[in-house]
């Protein structure tokens, strides 16, 4: 099954993120044809300036390679160095009625929200979609947020195909519905936003300091502990067994031990999670051209797929 993502890089990145959005992205290599990319001329719709859209650009090729994104199994690249897709964007402005793009949700909230709108932002779905169609995907997994855009997808490939003949594959959207969603140092979801996020490579100090402001009960030391409820319980049993699980209530209700034990016992689950993930992004931020030369072979084989599909697209619409 042929399954494509698109990653926005926007920055540094959560335990949240590590949970909800890396690691089953990570899984899926193993059993499909994943193709996954930065979506960096999309990040232009909301950059701020050059150097931040180059350095998050990287970054995120960076983590993602960290925290197991395997290159000789997944194709990986940077959106913009398929420049194709821009030109199928184009082409599939043409079969995009007005009318979808102004029910879009993204835009209307984004609008709603005070941003000022603009052409890109107004398109952003077109984009997607050439992004989708391009490469022949099958299956988009997306956060709830995104589905609407994949049916976009959807639509514009069956007006396309039914003008021009069976060029495009329909795609589907696949939602995870079992990633809960994970909560902040303040019990609200973990979001870089709301300031209440616990980034994925600190330094070791600075992620028991982060563990410590974990909002928790006033229960008094020597009381048992009640973890129905407890955010540091609910960031702990992602990394846990169910067995281990079971051990950590018993702690908790031992009344042996007080917020303090659970917070570094917190800290020691990323850590320890993240060991390897560390070393090999401290070895990527030490060989920046190995970086780019993976991302420079995925989007050459990216770009082979991305040639034959516009070939067929130009001549099923006239323009070979
Ligand atoms: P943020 O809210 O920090 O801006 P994004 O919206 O960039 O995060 O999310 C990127 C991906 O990470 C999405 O797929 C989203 O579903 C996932 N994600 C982000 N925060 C959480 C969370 N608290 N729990 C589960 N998944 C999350
Ligand atoms: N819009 C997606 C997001 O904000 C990123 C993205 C761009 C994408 N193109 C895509 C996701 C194609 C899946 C398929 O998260």
């Amino acid at each position: 099954m042929r399954v494509l993502t698109g990653i926005q890089a926007s920055g540094k990145l959560h335990i949240g993120n590590y949970f909800g959005a890396m690691k089953p992205m990570i899984e899926l290599q193993e059993e499909n044809e994943l193709f996954t990319f930065i979506a960096n001329y999309h990040s232009l719709t909301t950059s701020k300036d050059a150097d931040t859209l180059r350095e998050y650009t990287f970054d995120a090729a960076v983590d993602y390679l960290s925290v197991g994104l395997d290159p000789e199994k997944t194709t990986f690249w940077v959106q913009s160095h398929v420049p194709e897709v821009l030109e199928l964007y184009w082409i599939l402005s043409k079969f995009t009625p007005m009318g979808l793009l102004e029910r879009a949700h993204s835009y209307k909230d984004k609008v709603a929200k005070g941003i000022s709108a603009n052409h890109a932002l107004f398109s952003y779905p077109v984009l997607m979609a050439a992004d989708i169609l391009l490469y022949d995907t099958q299956k988009v997994p997306v956060g709830k947020d995104q589905i609407q855009h994949v049916e976009m997808t959807r639509d514009i490939a069956i007006k396309f195909n039914n003008e021009y003949g069976e060029i495009f594959v329909l795609p589907e959207h696949a939602v995870q519905e079992e990633v809960a969603t994970i909560p902040g140092i303040d019990g609200q979801k973990m979001s870089k936003s709301y300031g209440n996020a616990i980034d994925l490579f600190m330094p070791e100090k600075s992620l028991q300091k982060r563990c410590n402001k974990i909002l928790s009960s006033s229960t008094p030391l020597g009381e048992p502990l009640e973890w129905e409820g407890c955010n540091i319980y609910d960031m702990a049993v992602l990394f846990l067994s169910s067995d281990q699980k079971c051990e950590l209530q018993t702690r908790y209700k031992s009344g042996k031990k007080g917020y303090g034990h659970f917070k570094k016992y917190l800290k020691e689950l990323i850590w320890e999670e993240l060991g390897e993930a560390r070393e090999k992004r401290e070895y990527y931020l030490n060989h920046r051209d190995e970086v780019n030369d993976i991302l420079a072979q995925g989007a050459k084989k990216a770009r082979t797929i991305a040639n034959d599909k516009m070939l067929k697209v130009k001549e099923a619409i006239g323009l070979l």
